[in-house]
């Protein structure tokens, strides 16, 4: 696969392409992104992650570097260029290059970025016995519903979460409820088998996959409330899962080394990954193999 990147209207090697040492994403991670999964050489909920770069931008009142319809041509280009059949589409926008100020400069000129990387998601190992994940304390701003490039809560929980042989953090409020993963959306299954996910809110960022899982349950007749639930809620759970662009629904076996149901994958968090997978217009990829 060849790789190119995109810079601010050029398609480059990827190993040329470069930004500004004064771009406000470098100096102040005045920037929202975007991560869009491509399966087969489809991209997947393009839709929906435009949707949401469209909000992260208005929330931060950063200007569209380009028209939507624009970009939307520039990632098939980038799916086309780089030959992508399983890899993930990263997007970037920041308020672009200006002096050093914390004040928004007088006539921005967003910065564009694209990349793209190629991804053998997640190994068939890792779906047959699930992650596991610890919890840890969530110290991020109040405006976790913009996809904003300032991630270093994130960064710490998942060194964190790696250090202790984890795959994913789970972090958690105040008052003792879940929030989501450091980069996913975090899922259980009631010991009476409803499906609970964080409602939308500031809390959280409201993912991609998550929309289109919570449509896979409704069109399943999969019970479902959408309400926040304690770490304790989770540890006795029947069954729990992750889900983001690139995990799509992973099964999770572990909370701080509690064992979750009984121990495997759960059946109702598989049905879901592959109503989600059928979703997105593709077999799984790893499981098709
Ligand atoms: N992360 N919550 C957080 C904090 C996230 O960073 C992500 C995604 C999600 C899931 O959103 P979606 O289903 O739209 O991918 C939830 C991406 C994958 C990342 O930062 O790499």
């Amino acid at each position: 696969m060849p790789r190119i990147a995109y810079v601010n209207g050029r398609y480059v090697p990827h190993a040329d392409a470069s930004v500004h040492i004064e771009d406000r994403g470098f100096q102040f991670a005045d920037g929202v992104y975007e991560v869009v999964t491509i399966v087969d050489g489809r991209l997947a909920d393009a839709d929906g992650h435009l949707t949401r770069l469209a909000r992260s931008l208005k929330e931060l009142s950063i200007p569209w570097p380009v028209k939507p319809a624009t970009l939307r041509f520039v990632m098939g280009e980038m799916v086309r260029r780089n030959r992508a059949r399983h890899a993930l589409l990263y997007i970037q926008i920041t308020r672009g290059v200006a002096p050093r100020d914390f004040k928004f400069p007088k006539n921005p000129a967003p910065t564009l970025v694209l990349t793209c990387r190629r991804t053998a998601f997640q190994p068939a190992a890792t779906l047959e016995k699930g992650v596991s994940v610890i919890t840890m304390p969530d110290i991020r701003w109040l405006r976790r519903d913009i996809k904003s490039t300032s991630l270093l809560p994130q960064v710490l929980g998942k060194q964190k979460a790696a250090e202790a042989g984890a795959f994913e953090g789970w972090m958690v409020d105040d008052q003792g409820f879940v929030t989501e993963g450091c980069s996913s959306n975090a899922w259980i299954v009631t010991t009476d088998g409803i499906l609970v996910t964080r409602q939308p809110s500031n809390e959280i960022l409201n993912g991609i996959t998550r929309l289109s899982i919570l449509d896979c349950a409704r069109d399943l007749g999969i019970a479902f409330e959408e309400r926040a639930f304690r770490v304790d809620e989770a540890y006795a759970a029947r069954e729990a899962f992750i889900s983001s662009a690139s995990t799509f629904a992973l099964p999770v076996t572990r909370i701080d080394g509690h064992t979750i149901g009984d121990g495997k994958p759960g059946a109702l968090s598989l049905r879901l990954r592959q109503a989600y997978m059928d979703h997105i217009g593709s077999t799984d990829p790893v499981s098709a193999k």
